[in-house]
């Protein structure tokens, strides 16, 4: 038996992708920002659309230097993951304060994050609706993935404090009725 659900909390049965780390290069400085609230919008080139809050250090950067790194963690790390979204990289070198490596990426300035499995480096494609909606599309230009890492335990993010972490691949074969 189905119940009425809040509306403020739809967002916490869509919200089925991993929790990502998205890494900046911006004056000089390095940052890393997390993320659940993005969506794959094209296969090829791949097309992902992010939202990140204009009150967010990322927003300004991402609008700058027009690059970023989508880096996904795992279990282990998703302690360190939750405390970059928690504190703003205006004041903070989240890298240093939480232990994490900034590693060198292969086709943009912004670095990727050593400690995630994959890294997606991108370029902003369309910020047509920032404005609006807080939104970036970006094209992943260069993917860097750690193949040895089998069935990945990303995490994805419940609603507050609430995360459920991803399980064995299964197969599932398409069957006609
Ligand atoms: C699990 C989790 C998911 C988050 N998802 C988003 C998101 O999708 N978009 C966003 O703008 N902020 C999101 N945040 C909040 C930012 O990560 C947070 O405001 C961060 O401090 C911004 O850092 P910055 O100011 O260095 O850019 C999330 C935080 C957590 C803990």
């Amino acid at each position: 038996m189905k119940k009425i659900f809040p509306l403020s909390k739809v967002y916490s049965l869509l919200e089925a992708g991993p929790v990502v780390m998205l890494s900046t290069a911006f004056k000089g400085r390095n940052n890393v920002m997390t993320l659940s609230w993005h969506t794959m919008i094209d296969f090829n080139p791949p097309l992902v659309g992010c939202v990140i809050s204009d009150r967010n250090y990322t927003f300004e950067a991402v609008k700058k230097t027009r690059e970023c790194v989508i880096n996904i963690p795992t279990l282990e790390i998703a302690g360190k993951a939750v405390a970059c979204g928690n504190v703003s990289g205006r004041r903070t070198d989240k890298f240093s304060v939480f232990g994490l490596t900034p590693e060198k990426s292969a086709a943009v300035k912004a670095p990727s994050v050593k400690e995630c499995y994959a890294s997606l480096e991108c370029r902003l494609a369309d910020a047509r609706l920032a404005g609006k909606y807080n939104l970036f599309i970006f094209e992943v230009v260069k993917a860097r993935v750690d193949t040895s890492v089998k069935d990945p335990r990303t995490v994805h993010h419940r609603g507050g404090e609430a995360f459920m972490v991803a399980g064995r691949t299964i197969k599932i074969k398409s069957k006609m009725a």
